[in-house]
């Protein structure tokens, strides 16, 4: 049983960093996921090993992971990662994430990911995030504009998804933007 002391609390899900103990559970939600995260996201490997690696990831730095919990059964929902922190005058990082298709489209991933991001500029010190997001991927595009993101411009071959480099849109958001804004310089 992963260690359920959430970092961040909504009305109906709170989030909590990703555990290996967490390795059962998300191993069946990305298997009933398949449909839902191709061609979006690269399939993850969850053998042990592979899993292991996967999580050790956030250990370092520059990367963080979350995943977004029920608050009455503590289900897992969805996963929230912050990747390639860049700290000094950017304090910058990449926003990924994913629903699961038994729980997708109730509002669980909007009420999650405004958690991160509030952590993110709160406790984490961040400025700035940002999303990548391949065009055609309607439901990404439209959970981001509703947490108040700005399209700011499109980064062709930006990412290897699916076998190819893929284009995509970036989306962005400063502290500045929310009404969770940090307030501080650089740390
Ligand atoms: C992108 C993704 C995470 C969005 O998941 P989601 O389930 O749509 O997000 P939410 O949990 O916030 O649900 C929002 C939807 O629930 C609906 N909803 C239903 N009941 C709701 C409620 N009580 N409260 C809020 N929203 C509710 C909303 O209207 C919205 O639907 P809409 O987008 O059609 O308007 C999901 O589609 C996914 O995992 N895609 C594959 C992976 C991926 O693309 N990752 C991002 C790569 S850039």
């Amino acid at each position: 049983m992963p260690d359920q002391s959430f970092l961040v609390c909504g009305p109906r899900v709170a989030v909590r960093r990703i555990s290996v103990q967490d390795r059962a559970e998300i191993a069946v939600l990305d298997r009933e996921s398949a449909a839902l995260h191709h061609p979006w996201v690269p399939a993850r490997d969850t053998t042990e090993e592979a899993f292991r690696a996967y999580v050790a990831k956030f250990d370092q730095p520059a990367h963080e992971g979350f995943v977004v919990c029920l608050r009455e059964s503590g289900a897992i929902v969805g996963g929230v990662n912050i990747n390639d922190i860049v700290r000094g005058g950017i304090q910058s990082g990449a926003l990924g994430y994913v629903a699961y298709a038994s729980t997708t489209g109730h509002g669980y991933m909007t009420e999650g990911v405004r958690l991160v991001i509030r952590y993110a500029f709160t406790e984490l010190g961040l400025h700035r995030l940002e999303a990548n997001i391949q065009p055609g991927n309607a439901p990404s595009a439209r959970l981001v504009e509703r947490l108040g993101f700005r399209l700011e411009g499109c980064s062709p071959r930006f990412q290897y998804v699916d076998g190819a480099w893929r284009d995509h849109e970036r989306w962005a958001l400063t502290a500045e933007m929310t009404e969770h804004a940090a307030g501080s310089g650089p740390r």
